[in-house]
């Protein structure tokens, strides 16, 4: 029976969608195109482009395909973005993704697997960030995430919804088909190899005056190709009966900005001029995952979420895609 993949012509969808195909899964692919791409899903995936929150699609699309489970990535992601339009955020990430959810259920849906998020934390007030530590975040983004986790949670409890929360640290690299392409982009990954390409004359380089050692924010970096895998042992553990739950998904090693940028100067062979600016509001200074439980319930092992690994393979994928999608 078939997946629904919400968001599947973005970014980590995309690869995702590529994994369960790989594995012999059917798979269907729900995307509004705001800032997905259609290239970025083959062809022969049955794609509807429309919303989330959009009922009538839930039912005809369940109705089409029988849908076995969802996994749900469609959502607003920038933090920026967030602070200054909060309403856009709650609208899209939890009245529509509660739309979904109730969409699903009627049509005997059990099984979510949802893309949840480190800004859910926070400030944290311990690191490595593990399952258990407070969840406060520091901006809308973040508390829409928390939001849709208490919404599963409930829905769970109440209705019998069978859930996985993936908390992903930070999503980077590439597949050989597919990258990282945002408009406009706000990861470090990508504008960093931007500069490298001199696609832009400076990196931007938001706060040095973190309390870190070198005064950059430090986050942990995940391949797209382990969370994308983690998705599909998450399915696995679900359809074993497997309890609902929520799970870290990080390399469980913090780089600073700063490192990046180094890392990325000798992956590329390029300067990478860099420019010092305030820091960005609602970015915590240091974001580290304590994986242990994503290794214990799901198995999950992240074999290409070292630094080098994730620059080189984005760089190699937009050299090969100098426009990425377009
Ligand atoms: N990229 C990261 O580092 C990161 C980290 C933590 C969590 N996440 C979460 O992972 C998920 C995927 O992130 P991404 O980087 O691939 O983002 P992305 O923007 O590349 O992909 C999201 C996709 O969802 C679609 N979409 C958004 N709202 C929709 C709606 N209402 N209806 C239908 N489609 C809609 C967009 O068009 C896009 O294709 C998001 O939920 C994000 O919050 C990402």
């Amino acid at each position: 029976m078939p997946i629904l993949v919400t968001g599947g012509a973005g970014y980590i969808g995309s690869v995702t969608v590529d994994q369960l195909r790989a594995k012999g899964e059917e798979v269907v692919v729900l995307d509004n195109l705001g800032r997905g791409h259609r290239s970025a899903v083959h062809q022969d995936v049955p794609f509807y482009q429309g919303r989330v929150g959009d009922r009538v699609l839930i039912a005809r699309i369940a109705a089409e395909h029988r849908i076995e489970a969802c996994v749900h990535f469609a959502a607003l992601a920038y933090v920026g973005e967030s602070v200054l339009e909060p309403a856009k955020y709650f609208e899209n990430n939890v009245e529509q993704g509660i739309a979904l959810m109730e969409g699903l259920l009627e049509a005997g849906v059990r099984l979510v697997v949802f893309s949840s998020t480190c800004a859910t934390y926070g400030e944290p007030d311990h690191i490595p960030i593990s399952e258990k530590c407070r969840q406060w975040p520091t901006n809308p983004y973040g508390w829409s995430k928390l939001a849709m986790e208490r919404v599963l949670d409930s829905y769970g409890r109440a209705y019998g919804l069978k859930f996985v929360a993936l908390r992903y640290f930070n999503a980077a690299g590439a597949t050989d088909h597919r990258g990282e392409h945002h408009e406009p982009e706000t990861h470090l990954v990508p504008n960093v190899l931007a500069a490298a390409r001199s696609e832009k004359a400076e990196l931007s380089v938001f706060g040095n005056d973190y309390p870190t050692p070198d005064g950059t924010a430090i986050r942990d970096y995940v391949h797209v190709s382990d969370l994308a895998e983690a998705h599909t042992l998450a399915l696995d553990y679900l359809r074993l009966g497997g309890d609902c739950n929520f799970i870290n998904l990080g390399s469980g090693t913090g780089y600073s900005v700063q490192e990046v940028i180094e890392a990325a100067r000798k992956v590329t062979g390029h300067p990478i001029p860099t420019r010092i600016e305030a820091r960005r509001e609602g970015d915590p200074s240091k974001l580290v995952a304590d994986a242990k439980k994503a290794r214990a319930i799901l198995g999950w092992d992240p074999r290409m979420s070292d630094l080098p690994t994730i620059l080189r393979s984005q760089w190699v994928w937009r050299q090969k895609h100098p426009l990425g999608y377009d």
